[in-house]
């Protein structure tokens, strides 16, 4: 069932909660692919009903980022979504979600805004401000459809660490579930930014995985200084790649590390042309 209103939400979760049933949220911004059928997988397997919301939320989106051009596929994304069991597709409009004429606004909106230790690195010290849209959509789906569990793909590593955060500091009532990141058959993670990529960029994409396998590789074998992992990555990149960030952060808190260990997740960005892609692995297991 496609629905576009709140109001139209709320009443239908109202009427599953009366009948005890437990409801799944998979927050989504749509053209969806494996990896987000991979969660709506998991949601429809742990709960009586599953919720997808599609929604390019424009307060994420920094000046000059790729808002008017991201994806939109609604009537694929409803087909796919339906076949895997969802319940509701939630496509609200922008002003359904922020009112008309404040959608770009600061002014007029409040915000929820995670720690600034969680955002002034990685692809929050890009993007400035991004996961201030990320942490008020995602709250604000919370309380539209007020779900049991949400799910949220570990592809966007720092936003599952922030969304988590946010969740246990205001005491929101939703379990969240963190889902493995999907790849292709050739390893790179699936994203709905891949269909931005040319033939040659979609080759050398490939560094992403190389960079990040290897140094699992390498910290497997014994070496846990950060320093030396992180000098075998360079060797895997070309003038086409401009790396941003190669990070070693803790799973829990995002702090820096100088010797790896199982806690530690690497983080990596590379823009190819004027496409940006993230990755990460954690070095456990
Ligand atoms: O990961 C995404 O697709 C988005 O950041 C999310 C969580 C749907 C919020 O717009």
């Amino acid at each position: 069932m496609l629905i576009h209103t709140i109001a139209e939400v709320r009443a239908k979760v109202r009427e599953w909660k009366k009948q005890g049933l437990t409801v799944g949220l998979v927050p989504t911004m749509g053209a969806l692919h494996d990896g987000h059928l991979s969660l709506i997988k998991k949601s429809v397997e742990t709960c009586d009903k599953t919720v997808i919301s599609v929604f390019v939320n424009p307060i994420q989106f920094c000046p000059g980022e790729d808002f008017e051009k991201y994806p939109r596929t609604l009537d694929a994304d409803r087909k796919l979504a339906e076949d895997a069991g969802v319940d509701i597709v939630f496509a609200p409009s922008a002003e359904e979600m922020y009112g008309a004429g404040h959608i770009m606004s600061n002014d007029f909106l409040t915000y929820v805004i995670p720690p600034f230790f969680y955002q002034d690195k990685l692809c929050g010290k890009s993007r400035v401000g991004h996961f201030d849209g990320v942490c008020t959509v995602v709250n604000k789906l919370f309380n539209i459809v007020q779900p049991d569990f949400a799910f949220f793909g570990e592809k966007d590593r720092q936003q599952l660490i922030i969304i988590q955060k946010m969740v246990k500091d205001l005491s929101i009532p939703v379990e969240i579930v963190p889902c493995p990141i999907v790849r292709e058959d050739d390893g790179l993670a699936m994203s709905s930014r891949n269909r931005y990529l040319n033939d040659e960029e979609r080759k050398d994409a490939l560094v992403l995985k190389s960079i990040l396998f290897n140094i699992k590789v390498c910290y497997n074998s014994g070496i846990k200084d950060v320093k030396a992992l992180t000098e075998t990555a360079y060797s895997y990149l070309k003038p086409c790649h401009s790396l941003e960030y190669l990070d070693f952060r803790d799973k829990n808190d995002l702090e820096s590390k100088t010797i790896a260990d199982n806690d530690t997740i690497v983080f990596i960005a590379v823009k190819l042309g004027s496409v940006r892609l993230i990755d990460n692995i954690a070095l456990a297991g």
